[in-house]
């Protein structure tokens, strides 16, 4: 076991090979070095360009299919490893009606962060007492809703613990409440935004002061360490402290709290720039992140087992979203060289790459206000058609006018001709709820469902919706 003061390093590419380390790490990888470019021609059975004829570019398209069988492999991870496993599904990954129903069938309970999340929650059918709450700021009277309703807030800071000390006193009655603490896990970059540190005694303080008092019970411990965490030893490292500060609260209050939970961060199949792939073996599987977490609780006496909750996001979702765009203009001198060049695959790599404004570059219908992740993921593109000839470095750009708007500095691409169809994946987590109208409206969404029926689940903004909003002040009006 590595030591927890050993300083988290995330993957690492070396720039041995050459001077940049993505491209270094492209030359590296198998796949990358080979002439063969995935086609996405259809997906669960739904041929793209149809999609793209229906509903035009861009288009976002989920996979209920990939939603349901994340979902189920998650749940047979743990729950085969460790029986009493609760799930919630975070809200602000994916807040889409669809989505949450999804996985609101398949028994997920629901963890929110605002008011608006819990008002959907509450919209969409789930009772308050299958909603945990959380986030850095709830408003008192969402406090109050939400535990009138039996929801379980779980407490951010000192502040709402005097609220909620607070508001029960009004109230009058029982509730259950859990607290979020942040510590060091030495295996994750380290968040320390959110919750009491367990380190220097704040999360203790904040546990006996709940315990203490008869208006409140502590259900629950909680942490959420990061997002895309690739290393599951940081889990191990997290039960083992969580389980150290419950293990001494029973000790000094004879208070057993009876539900851990550990957040989400696990980590869906997409790379981070400059990590090498496939993301399939990049990524370690779900059962070994279950194995490190359920094996840390298995070691209690089983009487002094907690409820294990967790609350995932992007594991669920992000591999079932795509977004169809269509390639709108070609940019960059490279366009030129015919397929078939005679210059040698490697040589055209170099060239483009040392003359980098003149890179191949296809400007497409949608940009990054639609891809938040893009800054981090190096989001893969693949045509709807199989394209003869060699790949080539190709920068992907989007329709904003702003220099920033680069979906990928580089990733190898066939020839494309204008018109041709690009499905970027995967896209599912985090890019639609954080999309914004900035410069263009956003797209119409789909779900693909299992018969490989599809159906609109959410419209195509317009000027209409846009302007709804709008008040213009009468003096302005020209009238
Ligand atoms: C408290 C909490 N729980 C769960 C999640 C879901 O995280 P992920 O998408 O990495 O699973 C988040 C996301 O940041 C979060 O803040």
């Amino acid at each position: 076991m590595r030591d927890m003061n050993e300083t988290y390093k995330g993957p690492e590419i070396s720039d041995e090979l050459g001077n940049l380390p993505i491209e270094s790490a492209a030359e590296r990888n198998p796949i990358s070095r080979g002439m063969y470019k995935n086609v996405l021609d259809t997906i669960d059975g739904v041929a793209v360009e149809d999609l793209a004829r229906e509903y035009d570019t861009p288009v976002f398209v989920f996979s209920e299919r990939t939603v349901r069988d994340r979902a189920r492999r998650m749940r047979e991870a743990f729950r085969t490893r460790y029986a009493d496993t609760s799930f919630a599904w975070s809200f602000k990954t994916n807040r889409l009606d669809a989505i949450c129903s999804i996985l609101k069938e398949e028994g997920w309970l629901a963890e929110v962060v605002s008011s608006f999340e819990y008002s959907k929650a509450r919209h969409l059918g789930y009772r308050g007492d299958e909603i945990v709450f959380n986030g850095p700021y709830k408003r008192r009277n969402s406090i109050e809703k939400a535990m009138g309703e039996g929801a379980l807030i779980q407490i951010d800071n000192w502040d709402e613990l005097a609220t909620i000390e607070n508001a029960v006193e009004e109230m009058g009655g029982t509730y259950d409440v859990g607290i979020r603490i942040w510590f060091n896990s030495a295996h994750a970059p380290l968040w320390s935004k959110f919750g009491f540190n367990l380190a220097n005694g704040e999360a203790y303080n904040a546990a006996r002061r709940i315990i203490d008092n008869p208006a409140l019970r502590l259900h629950t411990l909680h942490c959420h360490i990061g997002t895309y965490l690739l290393d599951p030893e940081a889990y191990r490292l997290t039960t083992q402290a969580m389980l150290g500060l419950r293990a001494e609260l029973k000790e000094d209050t004879g208070h057993l709290v009876p539900c851990l939970n550990l957040g989400g961060g696990f980590p869906s199949y997409s790379l981070l720039h400059g990590m090498a792939g496939p993301a399939e073996q990049a990524v370690p599987p779900i059962e070994s992140y279950a194995e490190a977490i359920t094996s840390e609780l298995k070691a209690l006496p089983k009487a002094e087992r907690p409820v294990l909750r967790l609350e995932s996001g992007r594991f669920l979702v992000d591999n079932a979203g795509y977004l169809i765009t269509s390639v709108v203009a070609i940019k960059g001198a490279s366009y030129k060289h015919p397929p078939g060049s005679p210059l040698s695959n490697l040589a055209q790599k170099e060239q483009s790459l040392g003359a980098h404004p003149a890179k191949l570059g296809y400007v497409l219908d949608a940009g990054v206000n639609l891809l938040f992740t893009a800054a981090w993921f190096a989001i893969d593109a693949s045509p709807s058609r199989a394209v003869p000839g060699k790949l080539y470095p190709t920068r992907l750009l989007g329709d904003l006018c702003m220099e920033i708007d680069v979906i990928r500095e580089t990733i190898n691409l066939p020839h494309l001709r204008v018109g041709d169809s690009l499905t970027l994946h995967p896209v599912g987590a985090y890019n639609f709820d954080q999309s914004m109208q900035f410069i263009h409206l956003r797209p119409a969404v789909v779900l693909i469902d299992e018969n490989s029926d599809v159906h609109l689940i959410r419209e195509r903004e317009d000027m209409e919706y846009m302007e709804s909003r709008e008040r213009l002040p009468k003096h302005l009006t020209g009238k």
